[in-house]
């Protein structure tokens, strides 16, 4: 695995290797060598919490070094081409992690370094994320393969976007309850139909009906409505997303003991009500932690391509 850019881009062995790795990183928690002697960057546009802080845990974990980038303390941030930024942190660095908007960045710094990049959140995508759900459910469910995931609020966001892909790449049913304007674009959708090709347990549903969407689900699982950079549209966004909450009434219509999922940050009341959060936040908060695991599972991984020189 040369870079982790998107579940799209993800070959479905590295998926494997990565959520194989994952379970036995968790059980073995401490000090690895796996990074020892390593520098790795951390360049983020956007805040963050759990990506943040657990790639800098995971990194210290297996003996490298991270650095803090922020877009405004770097040259980035006064128009320094990516192309050149690239170039200079390879010769630096053994790989970067990037939190952006626009995919395309992301694709230019690999396209001009020569160390591995990691997708740490897009406008596109939230690779990370997914995978460490995945671990997640497969813990505390068993396979994914054959289970029903239903994914509630904007299904046009970034995580819902890798969900879907996730679902071509693994095979599962994938539900999405969204209103129209919020439902993942035709075009990302006939790409994961073609990524899914003829997998037997493949399902995509995409309806306006939440209740629909959570029928007899394993998972529900929801993010917050105004995803970074969509601010400007949050009055409008809390009107449209209003009926597509994860509450009480929505549970009903999944199995008995459906998983409660949530990305985090969570906005209680919006996407999620408050005393659905806390019944299972115990999930949510393994879910939260899995993010360590799995992201220190793919560095594990990248860092066998380590520098190869300018
Ligand atoms: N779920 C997630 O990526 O959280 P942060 O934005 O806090 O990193
Ligand atoms: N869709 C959200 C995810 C936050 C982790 C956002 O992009 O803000």
């Amino acid at each position: 695995m040369k870079h982790l850019l998107s579940i799209e881009e993800l070959d479905e062995l590295d998926m494997s290797r990565i959520l194989t790795l994952a379970p036995k990183i968790k059980r073995k928690r401490g000090i690895s060598p796996a990074l020892k002697g390593q520098s790795w960057g951390l360049i983020f546009t956007k805040s963050s919490t759990r990506t943040r802080v657990s790639f800098q845990v995971g990194i210290r974990e297996l003996g490298g070094e991270s650095l803090f980038l922020s877009n405004n303390e770097i040259q980035l941030g006064r128009g320094e081409s990516i192309a050149d930024t690239a170039r200079v942190l390879s010769r630096f660095m053994h790989g970067v992690i990037i939190r952006t908007f626009a995919q395309d960045d992301l694709r230019e710094f690999a396209k001009w370094g020569t160390i591995p990049v990691v997708n740490a959140l897009t406008d596109e995508e939230h690779p990370c994320q997914i995978l460490a759900d995945l671990f997640t459910i497969s813990e505390k469910r068993g396979a994914v393969p054959g289970k029903k995931i239903a994914f509630i609020g904007d299904g046009a966001c970034n995580v819902c976007r890798s969900w879907l892909f996730a679902a071509a790449k693994l095979g599962f049913e994938l539900s999405v309850g969204a209103p129209s304007g919020y439902q993942p674009d035709d075009e990302t959708v006939a790409r994961v139909r073609k990524a899914a090709g003829r997998k037997a347990k493949f399902k995509l549903t995409i309806t306006e009906d939440c209740k629909e969407a959570a029928n007899n689900a394993d998972v529900l699982y929801t993010d917050v409505w105004v995803s970074m950079g969509k601010e400007g549209e949050s009055a409008q966004r809390m009107k449209e997303l209003a009926g597509y909450q994860i509450n009480r009434g929505l549970l009903q219509a999944a199995k008995k003991n459906a998983l409660v999922m949530h990305c985090l940050p969570a906005y209680r009341g919006k996407e999620i009500t408050e005393d659905v959060f806390e019944a299972h936040a115990k999930d949510i908060f393994d879910q939260a932690e899995n993010r360590l695991h799995v992201q220190k599972a793919i560095l594990t991984l990248l860092s066998k391509q380590g520098r190869k020189g300018s």
